[in-house]
């Protein structure tokens, strides 16, 4: 990990915890939304260590690989692992798969679960992959117009160049949030940010959808 990415995620904390005491100076509970992969790890452990009220804090993921939690593809065993730890412990974490075989039988009852979190989220903290996806809206995705455009708050998405099949928040519902914020790190996704910047065709780079809401963004070398 370089100097500079560490500093970025401890930086990300700190606006993160900022953006959670002031929403919940206002408000009885706050909602956090969170990305998967490899990026948000440090960023994970650094928000751990603030002290916050973290039994009023409700957190989810903005996407999941249909996998079984003990998955080292499961997103919500990442959070598990590296964020809720200590007193992070005490905040309530609603995953998004189910026992379904499928994202498509388990998207319901999903559904039914995350509608009574506290929206709009305090912050929606987005990835970006080298593909322009962000959450699971990939180019590639068979559902991405469907996922751009529904009311619904969440998809089941089948993607050919992905292993598994995802959940992902609708851009609909991913745009319900006070502040949204993109985590990147390395020049390749700086140049894909900067070609997303130029353009507006949102089915080839989907994390365009993002790019007027406004977007904080967080990258470091
Ligand atoms: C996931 C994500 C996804 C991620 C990007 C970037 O489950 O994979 O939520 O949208 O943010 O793919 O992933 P990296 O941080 O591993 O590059």
């Amino acid at each position: 990990m370089s100097g500079a990415r560490q500093a970025l995620a401890e930086q990300l904390a700190e606006a993160v915890f900022q953006a959670l005491v002031d929403d919940l100076s206002r408000q009885e509970r706050a909602l956090l939304v969170v990305s998967g992969g490899s990026t948000p790890v440090p960023f994970f452990k650094a928000l751990a260590t603030k002290s916050l009220p973290w039994e009023r804090i409700d957190i989810t993921l903005a996407d999941e690989r249909w996998v079984d939690e003990q998955s080292n593809d499961s997103n919500a065993r990442l959070v598990r692992e590296n964020l809720l730890q200590g007193a992070a412990a005490n905040a309530n974490f609603v995953p998004l798969t189910s026992d379904a075989s499928t994202p498509e039988e388990g998207v319901e009852e999903v559904a039914k679960r995350t509608a009574s979190l506290p929206w709009p989220a305090s912050v929606v903290i987005l990835g970006m992959g080298g593909d322009g996806h962000t959450a699971s809206l990939f180019p590639d995705s068979l559902e991405l117009g469907l996922a751009l455009s529904t009311d619904e708050p969440l998809v089941a998405v089948r993607t050919p160049s992905q292993p598994q099949p995802r959940i992902t928040f609708s851009a609909g519902r991913l745009h319900q949030a006070h502040r949204h914020i993109l985590h990147i790190t390395g020049d390749d996704k700086r140049s894909v940010l900067a070609n997303a910047m130029q353009g507006d065709d949102v089915l080839k780079l989907p994390i365009r959808a993002f790019l007027s809401c406004p977007l904080a963004i967080y990258w470091a070398p």
